[in-house]
């Protein structure tokens, strides 16, 4: 994408505005003891972009990790290294125990789990509320679920250093969705280790209404099915989950899936929105694309720290659409430090002019602001209100705030 639509967008945008902002910096989530992070998990998760092919092993995982590191990936808040479905043997070993593929992960779990670890990462793994997991693979039968053996999992997942459990819903066999994802809860918590808790049954029981709640208590829910890597998918999600903020608390987070900037279906404009929506959302932040093989320009988009501090803001509120009307988005975030974050999206296919009041942001008509745009990254002064021609499928991000 270069600098085309930046600069278009740079060149578009009028403010009225008045002081400067402090952009705070992104928390960081450190040491192996720390209990479950309040904020929205931070990270990457090979599904969107291996699924079950061979490629997904070992080797790539630590390369993946190498890649935390070089890429400034952990320095911007990235914690997690989290590995899907196929990670599993297809069958039980002879004591009913949970083991390893010995072809994708000869050296076993426990192994990467200290690899990861040693780069001061955390480790996530992938199990389903289910007899088996969702890839019926042909050679593999299927992989054991956790349905009816949660305890002994669990116990499993703490013996290998496992810091995050992604918890599916297939093959349930039509058991109540709160018994199944209460009992993993209570054996988690009782495994000895502090092992947070990703719940993934597709917003089909209204998650929403119970997970974030004891007995369960899950870091976060998936609000919805599967994201693809286009557009029109990313938009579904984006609207599924952008009118359950009223559910959303600290610790407690919707989930609309995994990203996908970097592989390729969308143009850097959309992923841009992606990453945006995301963000004002207060979604988990988990990486979807082959940090090995990044290109520079979808890096640039998940290393965008003034972004990610909207998404990681310690006041834990999941931001609130204040407009649907004709394809023009508007949500508004408020930040711990007073200021308010806002995300303005054209899901149209033409662009538009847009103009937002202080009023509809929620800010003191008649008074000065500080703006700062967050993917130009440049401060302006208003009165709160904000002019913008957007291009299709843009968004426009700021911080606004007195100070
Ligand atoms: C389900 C989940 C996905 C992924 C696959 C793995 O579809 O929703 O995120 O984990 O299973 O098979």
């Amino acid at each position: 994408m270069k600098n085309s639509i930046p600069n278009l967008l740079l060149s578009a945008v009028s403010f009225v505005f008045v002081a400067a902002i402090a952009v705070t910096a992104t928390p960081v989530r450190a040491g192996a003891a720390t209990p479950a992070p309040a904020l929205p998990q931070m990270g990457f998760n090979n599904w969107n972009s291996t699924h079950c092919r061979d490629e997904f092993n070992e080797a790539m995982i630590r390369g993946i990790a190498d890649k935390f590191i070089s890429l400034g990936l952990r320095d911007a808040g990235y914690r997690y290294v989290n590995i899907d479905d196929c990670w599993a043997n297809w069958q039980r070993d002879k004591d009913g125990h949970l083991q390893a593929n010995p072809k994708r992960f000869p050296s076993g779990i426990k192994a990467l789990a200290e690899y990861i670890h040693q780069h001061g990462l955390k480790f996530g793994l992938y199990s389903s509320a289910g007899v088996s997991t969702c890839e019926p693979l042909k050679e593999n039968r299927g992989f054991p679920g956790g349905l009816g053996h949660e305890k002994d999992d669990a116990a499993t997942f703490a013996s290998w250093d496992v810091d995050y459990l992604k918890y599916d819903n297939c093959n349930n066999q039509k058991v109540d969705a709160h018994k199944r994802y209460t009992a993993m809860a209570d054996a988690l918590r009782s495994s000895g280790r502090t092992i947070f808790f990703s719940m993934c049954e597709w917003g089909e029981n209204k998650p929403w209404l119970w997970a974030g709640k004891p007995p369960v208590d899950a870091g976060s829910w998936r609000t919805t099915g599967d994201i693809s890597d286009n557009y029109a998918s990313m938009l579904k999600n984006f609207k599924e989950n952008v009118v359950l903020d009223g559910y959303a608390s600290l610790g407690h987070w919707n989930d609309p899936d995994m990203l996908e900037v970097g592989n390729g279906g969308m143009t850097d404009l959309e992923y841009r929105s992606h990453f945006s929506l995301w963000s004002i959302m207060a979604a988990p932040l988990l990486i979807g694309t082959d940090l090995r093989t990044i290109k520079p320009d979808a890096l640039q988009i998940l290393l965008n720290k003034e972004v990610i501090a909207v998404d990681q803001d310690p006041l834990g509120v999941q931001g609130h659409q204040v407009r649907d009307t004709g394809g023009i988005h508007v949500i508004v975030k408020p930040l711990k430090d007073g200021s308010r974050a806002v995300a303005v999206f054209n899901e149209t296919d033409a662009a538009h002019d847009v103009t937002v009041t202080a009023a509809e942001l929620g800010l003191k008509a008649g008074q000065s602001y500080n703006v700062r745009d967050l993917w130009a990254h440049a401060q302006t002064k208003g009165d709160g209100s904000i002019k913008i021609e957007l291009a299709a499928h843009a968004t426009a991000m700021y911080r606004i705030g007195r100070r």
